[in-house]
């Protein structure tokens, strides 16, 4: 029987499903490895399942024990794993996409409709009971007719774009390639990023943190967007440059963020912790009952394709 090393402590039904494959290190308590534990707990181990909170950097992947073979990321997002190193001890990473499409679609939609609508002010007066109704209280940007720009338009961008779409936004996006007329459904393509930006009134970033797209809404980003944008992130914090992104809200250049991922998670940046038009979520995108199931089902089945089989459709490196 293989022996798994479970960095992260997953629901019960999953837990059961390992125990009944595998000879499995559950993390019982979810205690947050350090590096030099995770390589320690990793000895005698076959695989390790690993999740967004473990850095997976090349220093770290240089030292873990000959027999690990695979690192199953109960994640689609793999910035956590440095590839190339996993690449060079021949181990195998995987992620687990699909399943998680619309549970993080449906955390995007928040973070517009949030920001939007100044959600945070909003809860923050009504818990006081300090709120008097009058017809300009709290006014927000009203989603119907505004231009939605979305960077990154896969499986997940394009469910934030049907459902925004159903709200009335027109969508724009920037993508590698152009998608085919049934994906783009209606979308207006820009092949450049200053385009898209130049007419996202409401950005939802939702590309992958890769070396090409760290800080990539940086300060001149910004700069290119139409006054008073708002500016949401489901995807990662690497990819917003968060002091240029502060700035632009202290100046008005942007009107009010949405976000749900951060740099150095899960410690915010405090400029957005004290601003009123920062509505923040603590990396919600995943978490219902239903997607933390699938994906850890996948990410287990990934395990076990890849030890019966030497590969893995879901493997990306
Ligand atoms: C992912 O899988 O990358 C999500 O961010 C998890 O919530």
């Amino acid at each position: 029987m293989k022996k798994i090393l479970v960095t992260r402590k997953l629901l019960r039904s999953n837990e059961d499903k390992l125990k009944s494959l595998y000879d499995v290190k559950l993390n019982l308590n979810d205690e947050l490895y350090s590096q030099d534990k995770l390589i320690e707990l990793s000895k005698g181990c076959d695989g390790i399942l690993s999740a967004l909170t473990d850095k997976l950097d090349d220093q770290t992947i240089s030292k873990l024990p000959e027999s690990i073979k695979i690192l199953s990321n109960f994640a689609v997002g793999f910035g956590n794993i440095d590839l190339e190193a996993a690449k060079k001890r021949n181990i195998a990473v995987t992620n687990t996409p699909e399943v998680l499409t619309d549970a993080t679609a449906e955390i995007g939609i928040l973070l517009i409709l949030g920001a939007c609508r100044r959600a945070a002010e909003g809860i923050e007066g009504a818990k006081a009971s300090n709120w008097k109704w009058s017809a300009d209280y709290l006014i927000g940007k009203q989603l119907t007719g505004t231009r939605l720009g979305i960077l990154g338009m896969g499986r997940i961008g394009q469910k934030i774009a049907k459902i925004a779409r159903s709200l009335g936004m027109i969508i724009h996006y920037h993508n590698r390639s152009k998608l085919n007329d049934e994906k783009e459904n209606g979308a207006i393509y820009h092949e450049k990023l200053d385009s898209l930006l130049s007419v996202s009134d409401v950005l939802s970033v939702c590309c992958p943190a890769s070396k090409e797209t760290i800080n990539l809404i940086n300060k001149e980003a910004l700069e290119k967007l139409p006054q008073g944008a708002v500016v949401t992130n489901v995807a990662r914090g690497d990819i917003v440059d968060d002091e240029a992104l502060i700035d632009a809200l202290d100046r008005r250049k942007v009107y009010a963020v949405g976000l749900d991922v951060y740099k150095g998670e899960p410690n915010l940046n405090p400029g957005y912790t004290k601003h009123k038009s920062a509505f923040i979520l603590p990396h919600l995108g995943s978490a219902t009952k239903e997607t933390r199931t699938a994906m850890a089902n996948l990410a287990i089945d990934n395990m076990t394709e890849f030890f019966e089989t030497g590969g893995c459709k879901n493997k990306v490196n």
